[in-house]
Order: structure tokens, then sequence, then C-alpha cells
């Protein structure tokens, strides 16, 4: 296997406090990784600062062979590295809306992004979905609407925290598949969990975060 990414000192601070605090972290392309660890051990702060949606400090950070700055976030990342949110915010447009509109915002022509929104609907299932307005859609459904968006978008890197939390069986069942298939397709995935409801996967690296550190976990 090859490094997809790899970073060493990884760090955010809030003020005094240090609320991440890796010395090193490697993904590698096409695994999967299960990130534990307690509540507030820093598993979304180290998602969000990944995607850059938080600055963070980084000594070496190398992304598909190329090194990176972690802040400024380089424009071109958003689109290899996807995010999706334990609850995702979806706009209170329509659902198809919803799945273009990152597509218009990197560029696609509208053609492109209907026809990439469309092929994301049917991959995730949800074309019964399409005529439901987004606030009213499930936890589970607008995780899988939120899963077809960021596939849209083609990243190597899925970034997803917590996204089984809180659904009920059929609604994990339903997510764990799309994960699955994400992975299958030779993608790398970084999935914050907690261990009672880890992801029915095979293959899985686990790592461990307490208080901002980073350790495999065994
Ligand atoms: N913007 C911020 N300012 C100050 N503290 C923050 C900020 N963001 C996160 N924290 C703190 O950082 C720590 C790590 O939080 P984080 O949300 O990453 O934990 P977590 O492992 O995802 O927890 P959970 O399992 O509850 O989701 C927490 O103590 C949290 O209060
Ligand atoms: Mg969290």
């Amino acid at each position: 296997m090859s490094h997809l990414l790899s970073c060493h000192s990884l760090k955010r601070q809030q003020g005094d406090r240090v609320l991440l605090s890796v010395d090193q972290l490697v993904l590698e392309l096409g695994q999967t990784y299960l990130l534990t660890g307690a509540n507030g051990a820093g598993k979304t702060t180290l998602l969000r600062a990944l995607a850059g949606l938080d600055s963070a400090r980084c000594a070496n950070f190398e992304f598909e062979g190329v090194q990176r700055s972690l802040s400024p976030y380089p424009r071109k990342l958003h689109r290899r590295i996807g995010f999706v949110h334990h609850h995702p915010i979806l706009f209170s447009t329509s659902v198809v809306a919803n799945i273009t509109f990152g597509l218009h915002a990197t560029g696609a022509s509208r053609p492109e992004a209907a026809q990439r929104a469309d092929a994301a609907i049917t991959w995730a299932g949800i074309r019964p979905l399409v005529d439901t307005p987004p606030q009213a859609l499930s936890a589970g459904e607008k995780q899988r609407v939120a899963l077809a968006r960021v596939h849209a978008m083609d990243p190597v890197l899925y970034l997803l925290d917590e996204p089984t939390a809180n659904l009920d069986e059929n609604g994990r069942d339903l997510v764990t598949r799309l994960i699955d298939a994400i992975s299958k397709e030779g993608r790398t995935l970084l999935i914050a969990c907690h261990d009672r409801e880890l992801l029915n996967l095979s293959g899985v690296t686990r790592l461990n975060m307490t208080a901002g550190r980073l350790e495999v976990a065994s």
C-alpha cells in the first residue's frame, strides 16, 4: 500500500488548551480506519482539521505525494477530501440541489453536475427521497443524502463523523452498506465512531484517541 496522507506534529490549540497533539498520522490508500475515543477525546477536531474546516498546524503534511500546508488549506483539497458531519446540514431547497451545490461551487457545468447528482442518487438508493423536503428527512435519510452529496464529488479520502450514531438498525445497516461500497471503490475512509457502534466492516485499522493524542488500537 502507498501513503495517501501523512503528517507529523499535528496540533490544534485554543488559547492555552491543546485540543490536538498528534505525533504522526499516516493513512494508506484504500484503507478504512475506525477512530474511537471517549467524548471530548478529539475525534471531531481531528477530522475537521484534516478537512480544512478548523485551522491546525502540522510540521510536514503530505497528500497524494505532494507537500501541502494545512493552514492555509489548499482549495484543491476540498475536492479530494470529503467530510460528512455527524448531523449533516442540508439546505432547505431540494435533495438534488443539495447534491449539485458543491459540484457547481467547484466548477462543474450544469449538465455535468446534473449527471453526477443523478449517479450519486442511484448509488445511494435515495431516489424515493428526492421529492421530500430535506428538512423533513429522518436522521438516517439525511446521512445517506450527505453521503451521496460527498460521493458525487468523488473524493479520494472520506472523513465521516459518527455516521451511524443514533440510527436504528435499519438506518445503520443502510449507511454501513454505503460505507462498505466506498471502501470497495478503493477509497480511504477515516470514520469516527464509538465502541458500542463499531461498524461491521472487515479489514479495518483501529485508531484510538485519548486527550487529543492518537494511538493505533490493538
Ligand atoms: N472551538 C473550540 N474551542 C474550545 N474547545 C473546543 C473547541 N472545539 C472543540 N473543543 C474541545 O476539544 C475537545 C475535543 O472535542 P471533540 O469534539 O473533537 O471530541 P470528540 O472526540 O469528537 O467527542 P464526541 O465523542 O463527544 O463527539 C473537547 O474537550 C471540546 O470541548
Ligand atoms: Mg465528535
